[in-house]
């Protein structure tokens, strides 16, 4: 079983979320749920900073994957306390400001995005945020907005390194097929075109993002020396502004049924002999970004339920796809766990759990063994949900949005309060 004593675990006497007992939050907040481990959070923010000690390392959180406020905010303020400050990565105006009220300090902010309106950019210039750039269209609306402010806009290339990052193919990013980043061609007329609006337009960096859930190592490490490459390139032939590689997110965690996927651990070594390995000093004194979503935040939550009904082989509870889409959407498995009836996959009963959504995909999980049948009201967790959890929650079928509820200790605090109908 997945669960361990940090986060969601199991005692005698029924679920827990480190100091709370699990049915105490859904008798106060009600079914469905998110709960959040604050101590599996910090867990997961200690482990990155030992991971990469001794880089010149600034993480930049894909606020995408669990966007709470309070989430948010503490993950701004472990930098105050700790020795490794994190930055923020945005993908709109909205988590921009998200980002900005949270505390993350502008210069530690990243605005990324296929598609990004004038408004947005115009913001993301006046507050200097660097901009990683996709398309030549983008770098046109950037010149135009920042020679009418009199600003020099700060930007990343976002390459797309045509690289198979081998994850489900609605998560990979990194191929010519797919609409991210700047292709060869469009990377040396952008270059072209910065030379000419130089006084607007400074480089900082360049960036590129494979995909998600990467579980091939070695996709990512060759995402990562075509950086280091293109770093040098640059270096060589005179460029003198880059302050930073942004090698993306992608860290994966392990969802039901996966092997132990690659630790945070070997994807900062490759960082590490990529920067030994490469060809000029100038690059390997670039400060390193890296923008992981999921990694950070998958594990410290868990989308709370209860069952409504049982017929035949299927478990109905009151959590559906429009609280947790991941399962109907990337075919997604998730660890399910139902108080006081233990799954054992050799002499149990099988069964579905679905939910009330009027859709055939509303599958939670799929074919788990129980020893008993559950009871009506029987409390569950379906866990690895803190990312792409509630922050890709929707209202279909009239469905309100979930609450959020933030464990720390024996305490618990609501984050977020359920949607009025
Ligand atoms: N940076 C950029 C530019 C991204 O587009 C993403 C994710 C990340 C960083 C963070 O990636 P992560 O470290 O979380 O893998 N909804 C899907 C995942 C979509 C990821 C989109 N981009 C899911 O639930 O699996």
């Amino acid at each position: 079983m997945l669960m361990e004593q940090l986060g969601f675990h199991h005692r005698l006497d029924g679920l827990w979320c480190d100091g709370v007992r699990l049915s105490d939050i859904a008798d106060a907040f009600e079914t469905p749920c998110y709960a959040y481990s604050l101590a599996r959070l910090d867990f997961q923010l200690r482990r990155f900073a030992r991971a990469f000690e001794g880089l010149n390392v600034l993480p930049c959180y894909a606020a995408k994957a669990n966007n709470n406020p309070e989430i948010l905010r503490h993950i701004a303020n472990h930098a105050n306390h700790a020795n490794l400050p994190w930055g923020m990565d945005a993908v709109s105006g909205g988590e921009l400001k998200v980002g900005l009220d949270a505390g993350f300090a502008p210069e530690r902010m990243l605005f990324s995005g296929v598609g990004k309106k004038d408004t947005e950019l115009e913001f993301a210039i006046e507050h200097a945020i660097v901009i990683n750039i996709e398309s030549l269209f983008e770098l046109e609306s950037i010149i135009a907005i920042a020679k009418l402010r009199g600003l020099r806009a700060r930007i990343g290339l976002r390459v797309n390194p045509d690289v198979d990052a081998h994850t489900h193919p609605k998560i990979s990013t990194g191929q010519k097929k797919n609409k991210f980043g700047l292709s060869e061609s469009m990377l040396d007329a952008a270059l072209g075109r910065i030379n000419e609006a130089s006084e607007c337009i400074h480089v900082a960096g360049i960036s590129s993002h494979i995909g998600s859930q990467i579980i091939d190592i070695s996709a990512w490490k060759t995402a990562a020396l075509y950086l280091v490459k293109l770093a040098d390139s640059f270096h060589t032939s005179g460029h003198k502004t880059l302050e930073f590689i942004d090698f993306g997110g992608g860290f994966p965690v392990r969802y039901e049924g996966d092997a132990e996927p690659p630790g945070i651990e070997a994807f900062a070594e490759i960082i590490r002999s990529a920067l030994q390995n490469c060809q000029t000093t100038a690059t390997k004194r670039l400060r390193i970004v890296v923008e992981p979503g999921r990694w950070v935040t998958a594990e410290f939550g868990g989308l709370l339920t209860r069952v409504i009904g049982v017929k035949e082989h299927f478990i109905v509870v009151d959590a559906s796809m429009t609280e947790l889409i991941r399962p109907a959407l990337y075919d997604a498995r998730h660890e399910i766990v139902f108080e006081n009836n233990l799954s054992f996959p050799e002499e149990g009963q099988r069964f579905d759990v679905v939910g009330p959504v009027c859709e055939s995909s509303d599958v939670l999980v799929q074919n788990i063994c129980l020893k008993n049948v559950p009871k009506k009201n029987q409390l569950a967790v379906v866990l690895q949900a803190g990312a792409y959890g509630f922050s890709m929650a929707s209202n279909y079928n009239l469905r309100p949005l979930p609450p959020e509820i933030l464990i720390s200790g024996e305490q618990m605090t609501v984050i977020r309060q359920r949607q009025k109908a």
